[in-house]
C-alpha cells in the first residue's frame, strides 16, 4: 500500500484524547498528521507541546507535525526531543529556509515544506532535492472543516514532474478538506499521503472511513 492516510488530531475529541489516539493506532492509518499554531503565522491556536507530548505517549505509528508558527527555527530540537519523526514548516514563515531544513535533519527527522495555496510549487526548484515531503496545502491553514481548493490538482501535478526531474525522494502530502470525493484525483495526480481530520472525526464511524478511504486509493 503505497499511498498513505493520515488523520489529522485537530478534528479529534480533545475531551477523549487517548480514546481517539488508540482508534487511529488500531486502524489502517497510517500517520498522525499533528497541527501546531500559534495564533500569529495563522488567525487560530490549537494546541503545544504538553499536548503533543500526550499524544506521542500514547501513538504507535509516525507522528508527522505540521507547524504553522513564526521561527520555527527556535522550537526544532523542542519536536524531536517531543518525538516528532516529520517535522514540516511553512515556506511562508521562513526566512532561510534551507538552513531551516538542514536543522530539522540534523535533529534526527525528516523534513517537509508545507505551501499555502497561493504559493507556487515553482519556489521549490531550489530546495526540492534537500525535502522528505512537501505538504500542498489545499485549504488556507488555521481551521479545520474548510472547503477544498480545486486548484490544488494542478498544483500537485506541477509538483511531481519537479520531483521527477530533479530525481527527488520528496513525498506529496495534501491537507485540508480531503474526502472521498477528491482522494482518487488527488492520487492520481501524484499524491501520496492523505491528510484527512474532519472526514474522518465527525464520521459515524472514524475507523471504518480511515479503512475505506485508505482502500480507495490503494
Ligand atoms: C488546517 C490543518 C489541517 C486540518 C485539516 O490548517 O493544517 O491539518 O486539520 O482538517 P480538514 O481535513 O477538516 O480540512
Ligand atoms: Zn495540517
Amino acid at each position: 500500500m503505497s499511498n498513505l492516510i493520515a488523520p489529522s488530531i485537530l478534528a479529534a475529541d480533545f475531551a477523549n484524547l487517548q480514546r481517539d489516539i488508540e482508534m487511529v493506532n488500531n486502524s489502517d492509518a497510517d500517520w498522525f498528521h499533528i497541527d501546531i499554531m500559534d495564533g500569529v503565522f495563522v488567525p487560530n491556536i490549537s494546541f503545544g507541546m504538553p499536548v503533543l507530548k500526550a499524544i506521542s505517549k500514547h501513538a504507535t505509528k509516525t507522528i508527522d507535525v505540521h507547524l504553522m508558527i513564526v521561527n520555527p527555527d527556535q522550537y526544532i530540537q523542542t519536536f524531536a526531543d517531543l518525538g516528532a519523526d516529520i517535522l514540516t514548516v511553512h515556506y511562508e514563515a521562513c526566512t532561510h529556509l534551507h538552513r531551516t531544513v538542514q536543522a530539522i535533519k540534523a535533529s534526527g527527522m525528516k523534513a517537509g515544506v508545507a505551501l499555502n495555496p497561493h504559493t507556487p510549487i515553482a519556489v521549490l526548484e531550489d530546495i526540492i532535492a534537500d525535502l522528505d515531503l512537501v505538504c500542498i496545502m489545499s485549504v488556507n491553514p488555521g481551521f479545520g472543516g474548510q472547503s477544498f481548493i480545486e486548484n490544488t490538482y494542478k498544483k500537485v501535478s506541477q509538483l511531481k514532474h519537479l520531483i521527477e526531474f530533479s530525481e527527488s525522494n520528496c513525498q506529496i502530502e495534501i491537507d485540508g478538506g480531503v474526502t472521498d470525493k477528491n482522494a482518487n484525483q488527488l492520487v492520481e495526480a501524484g499524491a501520496n499521503i492523505l491528510v484527512a481530520g474532519s472526514y474522518v472525526f465527525k464520521s459515524e464511524n472514524p475507523t471504518e472511513t480511515i479503512a475505506d478511504l485508505k482502500g480507495l486509493v490503494n
